[in-house]
């Protein structure tokens, strides 16, 4: 079964909680989204394979050590997802940015695809799923299938903040991806979203209602 990753760093704990103010502007929560995906970022590739290199500094040969193996795409979940890409970015600047389009069905909450545009060699390479919001888990396990179908085989999940029914559905349906998040919430409310959560991610990332 996967493993579930709650990323308790007190900076991480703290800046959560700057997200959840309801006073929190767009400016700020878009900054916090950025930071708080660096962190976990972190996290999600802690084990990233190294390989020993010899590098000559100005005063002796070093053996070193260089991140080696297969390389990284990150693919946000549109819209919210879009939030996260600079913080991962700035971790791993050389990883490749796949898009996926996803909408929950109003009424039923079902997750529909509407976009998909991944880089050409995206089946050679490791990939990050990223989406603030893991709550009813249909997107996520949407955006996860779509990926393994173009032939990813190692895929990890990260998110912000999580819903104990999300996290299940997502564990059911791909056992074999790990899940990153800074917090696990207390579940959904009847329109799914997550409670107390943030409200609506996206429209709080760009502002819109
Ligand atoms: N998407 C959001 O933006 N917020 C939620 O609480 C659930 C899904």
């Amino acid at each position: 079964m996967a493993n579930l990753h709650i990323i308790n760093h007190p900076l991480v704990q703290h800046k959560i909680s700057l997200l959840r103010d309801k006073n929190t502007g767009t400016k700020e929560f878009r900054e916090l989204v950025s930071e708080i995906a660096m962190f976990i970022c972190y996290e999600a590739t802690r084990d990233l394979p190294l390989k020993e290199i010899e590098i000559e500094t100005p005063v002796a040969v070093a053996k070193t050590k260089v991140i080696s193996g297969r390389k990284l795409a990150f693919v946000p979940i549109l819209r919210a997802g879009l939030g996260m890409v600079d913080g991962v970015t700035a971790l791993v600047p050389a990883a490749k940015i796949g898009h996926m389009g996803i909408f929950r069905q109003p009424d039923t909450k079902e997750a529909v695809k509407y976009y998909s545009k991944m880089p050409d060699d995206i089946a050679e390479r490791d990939v990050i799923i990223i989406d603030p919001m893991l709550a009813t888990g249909h997107s996520a396990i949407a955006a996860i299938d779509e990926v393994k179908k173009l032939g990813v085989s190692h895929i990890k999940f990260m998110c912000i903040i999580c819903s104990p029914e999300g996290v299940d559905k997502v564990r059911e349906a791909h056992p074999d991806v790990d899940i990153y998040t800074g917090v696990m919430d207390q579940g959904l409310n009847e329109d799914k979203y997550i409670v107390p959560g943030v409200g609506d991610a996206g429209d709080r990332i760009f502002g819109t209602r």
